[in-house]
């Protein structure tokens, strides 16, 4: 029921996507003044934005005149945002600079008003927004620290140069994408058999924190198909944290999937891949461009398998032949982990309703 339920959607949307730390863009998409990258978390439109002393700010992209959305290219440079229905201007910092055309307006003040703020963070090369503000003590750093310590050792933070982003629709909601991503790697070799071929899946190994769950493998980086081999080279690290975050850091590639709902039962994924500088730099500008060509095919067709077996699930729990299924006591603990988490969000959820009511 979770799963297609327009009632669970909204629960989900005042809970699940208001009180935790959502993965929104990257830190390279923000980093001079003046820079900005729009989006929307369910039905949030926001923006986040360097004001002009470089400092990270995110906002409602919502005019407060009449609601208009204020700013709408996905993103940009600008040194202040002008909406485009009757003009009224905001500041980088989302102060209300230029009402317009309000004389003789009584009980108003430009000081009162403006874009409505939103918490924002960053963690390694991502921004984060939480839409609830910021919580009484953060401990997002703590809570993922065994898995911030494994990819700095495989180059995370620092190091890595951003080469493209790629975005996927998916006709499944997006706990599907999750699951499929925090199985422990069972689905590995029935789903991508090609990516399987080139790893070594006795060795893999699956740890459960609190937000986060991290799956290892050794990769079978000698011999074989060498551009494949390479792409995934002695190690990979794949990793969910909740609740919408994929991380994945493998050979000299780190690729960072952001999971949106769209609806139920569509979601959006987008795709940043870095390659790890050293790696880039020792080889020629073909030899490179070819690898990249490699590496992003690969990645489509791993993509292109999980869709498959998303959107096939999500058909499948809409037959009146499905009700709930069974968790493979081993493999599926990090699956399990996050269903209670999300279990915990939607209790609160609830229960808050109750005493609203
Ligand atoms: S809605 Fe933005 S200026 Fe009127
Ligand atoms: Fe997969």
């Amino acid at each position: 029921m979770g799963y297609k339920d327009s009632r669970i959607h909204d629960l989900e949307a005042r809970t699940v996507w208001r009180n935790n730390w959502v993965a929104v863009g990257r830190t390279d998409q923000v980093s001079t003044p003046g820079a900005f990258f729009t989006g929307t978390i369910g039905r949030e439109p926001f923006i986040v934005s360097s004001d002009k002393s470089n400092t990270l700010r995110a906002f409602y992209n919502v005019c407060c005149h009449h609601g208009n959305i204020v700013e709408f290219q996905d993103a940009g440079e600008a040194n202040q945002f002008v909406c485009c229905y009757h003009g009224w201007t905001y500041g980088l910092d989302g102060r209300l600079t230029k009402p317009t055309k309000l004389r003789g307006i009584k009980n108003f003040t430009a000081r009162g008003n403006g874009l409505k703020p939103i918490a924002v963070r960053t963690w390694g090369p991502l921004v984060f927004l939480r839409l609830d503000g910021y919580p009484d003590e953060d401990e997002y750093d703590q809570k993922v620290l065994p898995l911030m310590l494994e990819l700095e050792e495989m180059g995370f933070s620092s190091g890595m140069r951003h080469v493209c982003r790629r975005q996927y629709q998916l006709n499944c909601n997006w706990k599907l994408i999750v699951d499929n991503a925090s199985d422990g790697g069972y689905h590995l070799e029935y789903v991508h058999r090609d990516l399987s071929s080139n790893l070594d899946l006795s060795t893999f190994r699956t740890e459960v924190g609190d937000i986060y769950n991290m799956q290892v493998c050794i990769g079978k980086a000698d011999g074989g198909d060498s551009a494949k081999r390479q792409r995934i080279g002695t190690k990979a690290v794949y990793s969910c944290i909740y609740p919408n975050l994929l991380v994945n850091r493998y050979g000299p590639w780190l690729d960072i999937n952001i999971v949106l709902p769209l609806g139920p039962d569509r979601s959006l994924m987008i795709y940043d891949f870095y390659l790890k500088e050293t790696f880039a730099n020792e080889m020629s500008e073909t030899e490179l461009a070819n690898f990249i060509d490699q590496s992003l095919q690969d990645s489509d067709q791993v993509q292109q398998e999980d869709t498959r077996v998303c959107e096939g699930v999500q058909r499948g729990m809409e037959s009146t032949a499905f009700d709930v299924g069974r968790y493979a006591p081993g493999p599926e603990m990090p699956v399990h982990a996050f269903h209670l988490q999300l279990a915990r969000d939607l209790r609160a959820g609830l229960e808050s309703m109750d005493i609203s009511c």
